[in-house]
């Protein structure tokens, strides 16, 4: 890593936000102004491609969500699609009352609140919590996901000590997340990310920032081979990352 990058802080920085406490208070007013839309914005935006995604990062955790003692925590998890990934995993081969502990945290009380809904009468968790400083002890949880949510923390190395600190020694973190392809995909793509994405999400939404912001953000977030040396500098081992669908999306991994 460079001089540059080790110094710098690196993280979302929403437009007209100019310090780490404005930008997260605007990343939460963000997904608090679109949490009634979310979940059919997702579907419709990714064409429902992001179903795909948190079952085959669920998939990549199956040892661990294979584990009655497991315990597991989805960071930034929004309205709760990645938990319930994991949850339909962890319990394809074992029953409900011998399942893994799932949690699901989130600082946007609307994000929740439609998690909860979703989730009556499952043995789901969710908590109130901002990812950059968690409520939990050390070494509490075998498994820390987030899906399209750590982009949005506003110091991404931060993120990853807190990843760590909660996670038990050989404990795993799963990070997926937006990519920006190369090649012809890449070029098509970036029309669509760029253009149609923002125009069709604010339409639907009724609300303009959060669908400019979304391809900022993915511009701002580092190329694999920068946030698999951030992880390293963190002090996760095994760091790696598998491109999903042309590297629209991609999962980090990395072991405690
Ligand atoms: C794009 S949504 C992703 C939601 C869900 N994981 C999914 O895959 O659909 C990003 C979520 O991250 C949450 N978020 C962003 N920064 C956060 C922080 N510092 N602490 C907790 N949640 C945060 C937002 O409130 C939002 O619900």
């Amino acid at each position: 890593m460079s001089d540059q990058s080790k110094a710098k802080t690196l993280g979302a920085a929403p437009q007209g936000a100019n310090d780490p406490q404005s930008a997260a208070r605007a990343v939460r007013e963000m997904f608090t102004s679109i949490a009634p839309r979310y979940d059919l914005l997702n579907h419709l935006l990714s064409f429902n491609i992001d179903r795909l995604w948190w079952r085959r990062t669920a998939r990549s955790f199956a040892l661990i969500l294979a584990r009655p003692d497991a315990r597991v925590l989805d960071l930034c998890c929004g309205t709760g699609d990645m938990a319930f990934a994991l949850h339909r995993r962890a319990n394809q081969r074992a029953p409900q009352t011998d399942s893994p502990t799932i949690l699901g945290a989130d600082f946007s009380h609307a994000m929740l609140r439609r998690a909860r809904e979703k989730s009556a009468g499952s043995s789901l968790r969710w908590v109130e919590a901002d990812a950059l400083s968690l409520p939990f002890p050390d070494a509490s949880f075998d498994l820390v996901t987030s899906a399209f949510g750590f982009r949005n923390l506003v110091d991404y190395d931060a993120g990853l000590r807190e990843i760590l600190r909660v996670l038990r020694p050989g404990g795993e973190c799963g990070v997926l997340d937006f990519g920006e392809p190369h090649g012809v995909v890449g070029k098509l793509y970036r029309i669509y990310f760029r253009r149609v994405l923002p125009a069709v999400g604010t339409l639907i939404s009724g609300v303009r920032g959060p669908y400019a912001y979304l391809p900022a953000s993915v511009d701002r977030f580092p190329e694999p081979a920068e946030m698999l040396q951030r992880m390293r500098s963190a002090g996760f081992c095994e760091a790696d990352w598998t491109p999903y669908t042309f590297g629209i999306a991609g999962l980090y991994r990395g072991k405690k």
